[in-house]
């Protein structure tokens, strides 16, 4: 079996803070055996956030997405892990919490976002090369 310790950005979203659903997510990822290696709350910036979600400008969703993700304070955490993207992604479920599966942090915990889509609670990076990126972007050099 092939082995590969990752590291990926989470972002505990807006929604997820206001809910006082950051311990939570943190038990999740040191449940599932990952190393939270680096962590702070702070307010994106226009700038952090044009740049983290650049492939999906254009978009329907972008504007309310970049507007909501600005609305107050969210957690920015590395984590660290055997194969932790694809494991990270896995534990947040469905990008539509409507659509996300139980025992999933959207699925459990963001029943009641009344339809909207980009209040899911968390981010998680895709692949490498995005992790690599938004690290950058949150946490610098
Ligand atoms: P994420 O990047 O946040 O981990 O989630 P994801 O890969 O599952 O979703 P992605 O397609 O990358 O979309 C980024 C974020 O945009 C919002 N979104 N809203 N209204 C909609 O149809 C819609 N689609 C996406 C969500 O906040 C999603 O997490
Ligand atoms: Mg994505």
């Amino acid at each position: 079996m092939k082995m590969s310790t990752e590291q990926t950005l989470i972002l505990v979203k807006p929604d997820g803070v206001k809910r006082g659903l950051v311990g939570e997510v943190i038990n999740r990822i040191e449940k599932n055996g990952y190393k939270v290696t680096n962590l702070k709350m702070l307010t994106a910036d226009p700038s952090q956030l044009t740049q983290h979600y650049a492939e999906h400008k254009g978009k329907v969703f972008y504007e309310p997405l970049i507007e909501f993700m600005a609305s107050g304070p969210i957690v920015a955490i590395v984590a660290q892990g055997e194969q932790v993207i694809e494991g990270f992604r896995k534990m947040a479920g469905a990008t539509d919490p409507a659509n996300a599966e139980a025992g999933t942090i959207r699925g459990d915990l963001a029943g009641e976002q009344g339809g909207k889509v980009v209040q899911n609670i968390v981010h998680g990076s895709d692949s490498v090369e995005s992790a690599n990126r938004e690290i950058k972007i949150f946490f610098g050099n």
